[in-house]
């Protein structure tokens, strides 16, 4: 079962698997404890990482299905026995997987469901450094400050195996999003931590390059600016990214919460349900919103 890859020849002197299915522990043949496809965690790293009963491992990534080998690899990835692609040994504790593997930073691209190319034994992070959602280079998730203040990654989305939201809302995990901004999840609403009108004029600073949301100076400002004088700043489409090269909405311009969107004059311009997508034909034409 182990292919022609390069070992750790400094690591394990005669490149024997040391973590065997005790069951089997009978001289002649001596598998692996066995990941992949269709293996449950129970069957491989729960038996001695706190899974079974204290789910240590239960965010966003846990909803959509992932398990501990689609980020990390298998026994012998985790342990070290082969070379990275970077010509490197796996360093426990620092070589750990990467959100950016998996997040692209563009919502019409599929979200990846493995964190390293299925071929490479020693599961290396896919390097997306230009993501944005990437962490800080060389730098762990629970140590990585985001682009716009500096914050804690984990401020807004909580720890690297609890991403917010947890799939119960009254899991603890929920409790903190909740009490700031009234609703589960990544913490998205500005004034969480800003004042009600601080951007008056538009910008795209926030986290990842986010605009105000939910700011009626946003949506169409009594002076001179608001969202259409920064769709093509630098000359480059500035809202494709999350709303789609076609602006017709991706997965990152969806509404958390049910939302009512009103201009600075007071006047309704579009009302929505949560988990629906924004998409640039909400309030004019498709063709308008290229425009500006
Ligand atoms: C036979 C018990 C056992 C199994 C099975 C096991 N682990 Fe571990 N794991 C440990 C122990 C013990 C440590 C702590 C080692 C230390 O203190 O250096 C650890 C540490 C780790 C670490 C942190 C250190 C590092 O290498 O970065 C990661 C990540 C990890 N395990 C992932 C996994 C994954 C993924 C699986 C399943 C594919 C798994 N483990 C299966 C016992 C196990
Ligand atoms: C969605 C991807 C993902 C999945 C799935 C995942 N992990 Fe991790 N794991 C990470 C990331 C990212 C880190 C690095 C944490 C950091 O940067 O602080 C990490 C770190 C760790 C560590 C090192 C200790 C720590 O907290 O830094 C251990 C141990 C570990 N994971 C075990 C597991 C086990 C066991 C499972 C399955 C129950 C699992 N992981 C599932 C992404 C994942
Ligand atoms: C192995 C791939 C993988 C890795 C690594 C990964 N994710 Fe995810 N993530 C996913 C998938 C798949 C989804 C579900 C996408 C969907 O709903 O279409 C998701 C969803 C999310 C969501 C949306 C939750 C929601 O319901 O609104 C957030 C936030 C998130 N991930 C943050 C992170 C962070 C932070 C990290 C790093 C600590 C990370 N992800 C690492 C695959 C990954
Ligand atoms: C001030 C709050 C805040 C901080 C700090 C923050 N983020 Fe985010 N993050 C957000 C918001 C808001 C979104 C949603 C963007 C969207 O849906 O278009 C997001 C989205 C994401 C996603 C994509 C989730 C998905 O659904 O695809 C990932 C991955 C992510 N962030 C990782 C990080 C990392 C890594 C850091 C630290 C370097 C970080 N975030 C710091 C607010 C924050
Ligand atoms: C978790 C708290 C937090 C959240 C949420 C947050 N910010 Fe910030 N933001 C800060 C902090 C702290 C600073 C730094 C203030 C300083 O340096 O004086 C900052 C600075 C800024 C700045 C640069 C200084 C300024 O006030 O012009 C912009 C622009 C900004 N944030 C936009 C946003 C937008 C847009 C959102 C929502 C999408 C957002 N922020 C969400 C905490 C937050
Ligand atoms: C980083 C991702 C991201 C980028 C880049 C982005 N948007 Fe958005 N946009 C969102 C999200 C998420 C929402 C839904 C916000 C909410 O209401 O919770 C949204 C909503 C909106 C809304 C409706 C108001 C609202 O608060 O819901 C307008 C108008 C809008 N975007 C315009 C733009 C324009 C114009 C650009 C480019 C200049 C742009 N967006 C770039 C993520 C983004
Ligand atoms: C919540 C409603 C709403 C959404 C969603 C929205 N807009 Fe607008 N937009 C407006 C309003 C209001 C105006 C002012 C002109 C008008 O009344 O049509 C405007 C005007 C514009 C203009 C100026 C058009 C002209 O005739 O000069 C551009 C460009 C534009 N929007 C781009 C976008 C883009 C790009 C998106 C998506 C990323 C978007 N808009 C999403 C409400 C919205």
């Amino acid at each position: 079962m182990l292919h022609d890859f390069k070992h750790n020849t400094n690591f394990v002197a005669d490149n024997q698997p040391v973590l065997i299915e005790p069951p089997l522990m009978d001289g002649s043949e001596l598998p692996l404890i066995a990941t992949g496809e269709g293996i449950p965690m129970e069957q491989n790293c729960f038996n001695c990482h706190p899974g079974k009963i204290t789910q240590c491992f239960r965010g966003a990534m846990y909803t959509a299905g992932q398990k501990c080998d689609d980020c990390h690899g298998g026994m012998l990835a985790t342990g070290g026995e082969f070379v990275l692609d970077t010509g490197l040994v796996r360093e426990p504790w620092v070589d750990e997987p990467k959100c950016s593997s998996c997040h692209s930073g563009h919502g019409n691209d599929p979200v990846g469901m493995l964190a390293y190319d299925p071929d490479d034994p020693a599961a290396t992070p896919i390097e997306m450094a230009d993501s944005r959602f990437a962490e800080n280079p060389g730098t762990l998730y629970r140590n990585s400050l985001d682009n716009h203040a500096g914050i804690a990654c984990e401020a807004c989305h909580g720890s690297p195996h609890a991403i917010w939201p947890n799939r119960d809302l009254n899991a603890n995990d929920n409790v903190t999003a909740i009490q700031l901004q009234g609703h589960a999840g990544t913490i998205s609403e500005c004034r969480v931590c800003h004042e009600a009108n601080s951007f008056p004029n538009g910008t795209l600073n926030g986290p990842h390059g986010m605009h105000p949301v939910n700011d009626p100076n946003w949506i169409k400002s009594k002076g001179d600016f608001y969202h259409e004088d920064f769709v093509w700043l630098n000359g480059e489409d500035q809202c494709a990214a999350c709303h789609g090269a076609d602006h017709r909405g991706t997965r990152l311009s969806r509404v958390p919460v049910d939302r009512v969107l009103k201009d600075a004059d007071g006047v309704v311009r579009a009302t929505l349900a949560a988990g629906e997508i924004v998409s640039c034909g909400l309030c004019h034409s498709i063709d308008k919103s290229f425009e500006g």
